[in-house]
């Protein structure tokens, strides 16, 4: 595919992904079609003229969203652990169910290419001497890895010759977007570090974890838009580096020496049953390969802070916001009247 051919569809497109992919979509030209229900912002993508922006959930994706469309990046999800056990039944009906239904609406419409950005912590929990590969067994601990697997699991056989299926098995995003997440690892620890001195680390510190770059991970999904499909259809590949795989305690050290201040670690959970080294040789051996380091994260994010163009707000925090966005909905129906609050019509 290239800009010229179709429509790109981006689910979850106002999400932290979304909004740094988006505005990369379009600069290489193409057309994009975000779907979206904006839980984080109705304001973080970018007024363009080749933006169409669809406010509707992805449960309720009709096969007009899909007119026109070359490609789905499907990116809309209950995007972490904790959510995902809060919002078990949604995250079942988001994360597997309407991307399964995504898959197939788009290969009835016509589409030739559907991207799954899925996760590495379908890993979940794998020996330390072990380095995981697309084809290790997966180990899912959580609802929100279980939900993950069963959409790959249901996407991947639509894939033939006229539809190309992609399963990306991203690694623990970082780095500056402008719908940001203070809820993810180097983003939390450089916030924690820089703000006040504490850096919050996940016991018990001894956990692998592989990392890449938002701007890495968007120009993967555009690769794989763009790659020959005969490469690609019908696989699964880790979108990281062998040189962004940490063991947590060790990359907290590294954060502290970057923000360049006294910190002190501030340990919390139980013990971290998750920990995966994975290798990611196979999306290397296609011609894609991340050039971000956590160094580059790290300095960006403590740019944008001390700009005031970030901040840990409510909304930056997962879980906090649906929490929060769930206990307005309750006030704000109690205290109503035929949807007005103090200014009656
Ligand atoms: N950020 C990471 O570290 C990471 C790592 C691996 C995989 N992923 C996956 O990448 C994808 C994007 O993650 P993210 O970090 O951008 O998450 P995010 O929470 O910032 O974005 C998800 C977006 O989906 C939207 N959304 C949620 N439910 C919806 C629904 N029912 N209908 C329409 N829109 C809905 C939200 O409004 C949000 O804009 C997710 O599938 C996530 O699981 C993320």
């Amino acid at each position: 595919m290239s800009a010229g051919t179709g429509r790109v569809l981006v689910t979850g497109a106002g999400g932290y992904i979304g909004t740094t992919l988006v505005p990369m979509l379009l600069e290489r030209g193409y057309r994009v079609r975000a779907v979206d229900r904006f839980f984080f912002g109705r304001d973080l993508l970018p007024d363009h003229p080749r933006l169409e922006v669809i406010v509707e959930d992805v449960r309720r994706l009709r096969p007009e969203h899909f007119d026109g469309v070359g490609a789905v990046i499907d990116l809309a999800a209950i995007s972490n652990d904790p959510s995902g056990e809060m919002f078990t039944e949604a995250t079942w009906q988001i994360n597997h169910l309407a991307r399964a239904r995504c898959a197939r609406l788009a290969r009835e419409a016509g589409a030739t290419r559907y991207v799954l950005p899925s996760s590495c912590s379908l890993y979940g929990f794998q020996d330390p001497d072990t380095v995981a590969d697309e084809e290790s067994p997966t180990n899912p601990l959580t609802t929100y890895a279980k939900a993950n697997e069963a959409a790959e699991r249901d996407v991947l056989p639509l894939a033939d010759d006229g539809f190309c299926v992609v399963v990306l098995r991203q690694a623990t995003v970082y780095g500056y977007s402008p719908r940001m997440r203070f809820d993810l690892a180097i983003n939390g620890m450089t916030y924690g570090a820089w703000k006040t001195g504490r850096l919050p680390l996940m016991r018990d510190g001894s956990q692998w974890r592989p990392m890449v770059h938002v701007k890495d991970t968007s120009e993967a999904q555009i690769f794989m838009l763009e790659v020959e499909p005969d490469l690609v259809n019908g696989k699964i590949f880790n979108v990281g580096s062998a040189d962004n795989v940490y063991q947590i305690g060790n990359l907290g050290s590294l954060v502290a020496d970057l923000v360049n201040r006294p910190v002190e670690i501030e340990w919390y959970g139980d013990p971290d049953h998750r920990s995966y080294r994975v290798a990611f040789d196979r999306i290397e051996s296609i011609g894609w390969k991340a050039t971000r380091r956590a160094e580059d994260g790290v300095g960006e994010i403590v740019e944008a802070l001390e700009a005031g163009r970030t901040d840990r707000t409510p909304e930056t925090i997962t879980l906090d916001w649906y929490r929060t966005l769930i206990r307005f909905q309750r006030l704000l129906r109690e205290v109503e009247i035929d949807g007005a609050l103090l200014d009656l019509p």
